[in-house]
């Protein structure tokens, strides 16, 4: 798949949406407002500025033709599936699903040829079939990603268990977890993120309409990150704390990234050959206790992950991006990041160089029975090994974290990701049919 994602311009007919879009009308909006990234400017300006007028202004009666966010596209096919090195989406929905009695090898793999033939019709922004409920029509793909995983228990299921990675042995408990089983693990899991909420609906609806008889739910997450456009320039995400969350993850550019984050095309010995460009994603559900963390003083906030709230600067500071300098003391002899601080302990030069890419979404389900709210973070990370990533990072944040007081990991899973599917392949097919 492509690293970034591409976009067209429908409105001079070169997108891949799904039309819709008068031409003309588009085209005499153009004129108006020059083009999209115009008009966007124009409505922060508008929104600096304030007032029904400008509001008016911005906000026309007739519909915005299909733009840069309806029309990005992220490529099916590739080394590694999409969905992983893409930029976080604006929607995700997270689902594991249990084989049903009965179901083992020939059954998951009809299944993943049917869902990855699905996938590959959606991410480039074609109906599903000739049933497609019509959810998605007039959008484009949305930067739709669809990436696939199993879980441990889908190699004893399938009667693979001969070929199940070490990586998915059990994740070790923590000492604050408070998971619950119905919502961890699975044997298949299923990640869909887009720009558009109807278009990620419509993505999990199909597919799992299409699990039929196959397979049965086992859980089912919903998350959002900030939509593309909200910020003046393209910025790192915050979390439902307000923090810049995001800044010191490793980069596509950098040069052990790939070394870092995907099983290499030659898999080393004891990583079974199919895993060769995939990934093991660790997802968990982690409540954010904000009623707590939002009577804290902005500063004493800013003591407990070692970053400015307002920028994300490291306390010994600069800016978002300059190193974290974790020596430094203060006038009163302490160190400026403290020693539990979230950004210091979960350092890789702290941790042996353990590393991860985090990409996480945001969810809120409401209010939960104690009168709190229901909300924190789908916290998903990617990495090589489970073991040389998450996990001796969560040892470490399990002893002494500082945000620890503020969080609370309530469900947990752990997923082989396979490579991205070769032309004509189905996603799992060299596991499934070697
Ligand atoms: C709700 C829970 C969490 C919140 C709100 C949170 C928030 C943050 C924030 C604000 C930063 C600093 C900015 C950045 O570099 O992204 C950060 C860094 C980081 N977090 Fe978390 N985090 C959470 C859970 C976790 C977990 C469970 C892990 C892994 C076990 C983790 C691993 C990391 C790592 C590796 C960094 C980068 C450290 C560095 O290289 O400087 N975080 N987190």
């Amino acid at each position: 798949m492509s690293d970034t994602r591409t976009t067209s311009d429908a409105a001079s007919g070169t997108g891949t949406g799904g039309g819709g879009a008068d031409p003309t009308r588009a085209i005499s909006r153009r004129r108006l407002i020059g083009t999209a990234g115009a008009a966007g400017a124009a409505g922060l300006v508008a929104g600096a500025a304030g007032g029904s007028a400008a509001y008016a202004a911005t906000r026309p009666d007739e519909p915005t033709a299909l733009a840069t966010v309806g029309s990005a596209s992220v490529a099916f096919h590739g080394a590694h599936q999409a969905g992983i090195t893409t930029p976080m989406q604006a929607r995700g929905h997270l689902v594991a699903l249990d084989l049903a009695p009965g179901a083992g090898r020939r059954e998951a793999a009809a299944l993943l040829r049917r869902w990855s033939e699905t996938a590959r019709r959606l991410m480039a922004g074609e109906p599903a079939g000739e049933r497609d409920t019509g959810v998605a029509l007039d959008a484009g793909p949305s930067a739709l990603t669809v990436t696939f995983g199993f879980g441990r228990t889908f190699f004893d299921r399938t009667k693979l268990a001969a070929r199940r990675p070490s990586a998915l042995d059990p994740l070790p408990a923590f000492s604050s977890d408070h998971l619950d089983a119905r919502r961890s693990d699975g044997d298949l899991w299923v990640q869909i993120g887009s720009d558009d909420a109807l278009v990620a609906f419509h993505a999990l609806r199909t597919l799992l309409k299409e699990a039929g008889d196959a397979a049965h739910v086992r859980w089912q997450m919903n998350g959002f990150n900030r939509s593309p456009g909200a910020t003046a320039r393209p910025m790192t995400a915050r979390n439902l704390m307000g923090q810049v969350d995001g800044t010191n993850n490793p980069r596509p550019a950098e040069p052990d990234f790939d070394r870092r984050i995907f099983v290499p095309a030659k898999p080393p010995t004891g990583t079974p050959d199919w895993m060769a460009g995939g990934s093991y994603a660790v997802v968990r559900r982690i409540r954010m206790l904000l009623d707590e963390w939002e009577a804290l003083p902005v500063d004493r906030q800013e003591l407990v992950i070692g970053r400015r709230k307002s920028d994300g600067a490291p306390l010994t500071g600069g800016t978002e991006t300059t190193a974290l300098d974790l020596d430094k003391t203060g006038p009163d002899g302490k160190l400026v990041i403290p020693d539990n601080a979230h950004a210091r302990i979960s350092a890789p030069e702290q941790n042996g160089g353990a590393a991860m890419l985090r990409r996480p979404f945001s969810f809120h389900d409401g209010i939960a029975a104690d009168g709190t709210p229901d909300a924190g973070l789908l916290f998903i990370c990617w990495q090589a090994d489970p073991l040389k990533g998450f996990v001796p990072v969560q040892r470490k944040l399990d002893r002494g974290d500082a945000l620890s007081a503020f969080v609370r990991h309530e469900a947990s899973g752990l997923y082989a990701v396979p490579g991205g599917p070769r032309e004509g392949e189905y996603v799992g097919q060299r596991l499934l049919e070697s």
